[in-house]
């Protein structure tokens, strides 16, 4: 049984004051529910105060980048073991935004899974096929490449503290959101790949959710779709009045 998993990935958005409201009211709102987890992840300047504010409730605080060295002379990075003292227990890793415009790879991605992972927190990996490639045919080709890179040297064990986010490219920020059938389509053939690499077992309990344009108004038939176990939300994370209707899904 997969837990959902609604997650909200802030990007570069909001202030301190608008950051406080806004898990005020997630926190509020959630109280002690279990029945989905929640994460935020805020920008790295306000990672400290969120989870303070979040401190003693089950939405978790993660950051949405990390270095991939331990330490040292890296001017402008922020490590693993920096994230986890202020209280950020997971990071997301490989989004598109990170890839296309800071130009990361698969193998930058994997350093930084595998320094996360050995650090004890969780893993958030999203892949997912540009316009183009999806014009191309090759939607199938990207996902596995990415996937196949980012977790390289993973293993089953590791993978419990893994969660995959299909992201299509053509849906982050546009309202242009995946069809249930094409999110769907995706989503099992990365579960197929996922029990290639490790196990069947592993591939079964691990969390891919989808991202891209989720709304309140289309996250539940989304939801709906087998392999979808839950949603990164950019925009509409932003607000408590679209993203708690997201949480709310199945009410
Ligand atoms: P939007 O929900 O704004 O399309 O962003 C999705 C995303 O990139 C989440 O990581």
């Amino acid at each position: 049984m997969r837990t959902p998993f609604l997650a909200g990935n802030w990007k570069m958005n909001l202030d301190r004051r608008t950051a406080l409201d806004l898990v005020g009211a997630l926190r509020e709102h959630l109280g002690g529910r279990t029945e989905v987890e929640v994460a935020v992840f805020p920008p790295f300047v306000y990672l400290d105060e969120i989870a303070r504010a979040l401190a003693g409730s089950p939405i978790k605080v993660g950051a949405q980048n990390c270095c991939d060295e331990a330490e040292g002379a890296f001017t402008g990075e922020i490590s693993i073991s920096q994230l986890a003292d202020v209280g950020a227990s997971l990071v997301v890793l490989g989004h598109s935004e990170r890839r296309h415009i800071y130009g990361e790879t698969d193998e930058l991605v994997n350093r930084k899974v595998q320094r996360a992972l050995a650090a004890g927190l969780e893993v958030i990996l999203c892949v997912g096929e540009t316009l183009a490639e999806r014009e191309a045919g090759r939607t199938e080709e990207v996902v596995r490449t990415q996937l196949h890179g980012g977790l390289a040297g993973i293993t089953a064990v590791d993978m419990a503290r893994v969660t995959i986010a299909y992201e299509p490219v053509w849906a982050i920020g546009t309202g242009v959101v995946a069809s249930p059938a094409q999110a769907g389509e995706v989503h099992s053939y990365v579960r197929g790949l996922l029990a290639g690499l490790f196990t069947a077992e592993a591939a079964d309990s691990v969390r891919i959710q989808y991202g891209g344009s989720v709304k309140p108004s289309n996250v539940k038939e989304l939801m709906a779709v087998g392999d979808v176990d839950g949603a990164l939300v950019g925009g509409a994370s932003l607000k408590p009045d679209d993203f708690l209707p997201i949480i709310d899904f199945a009410r």
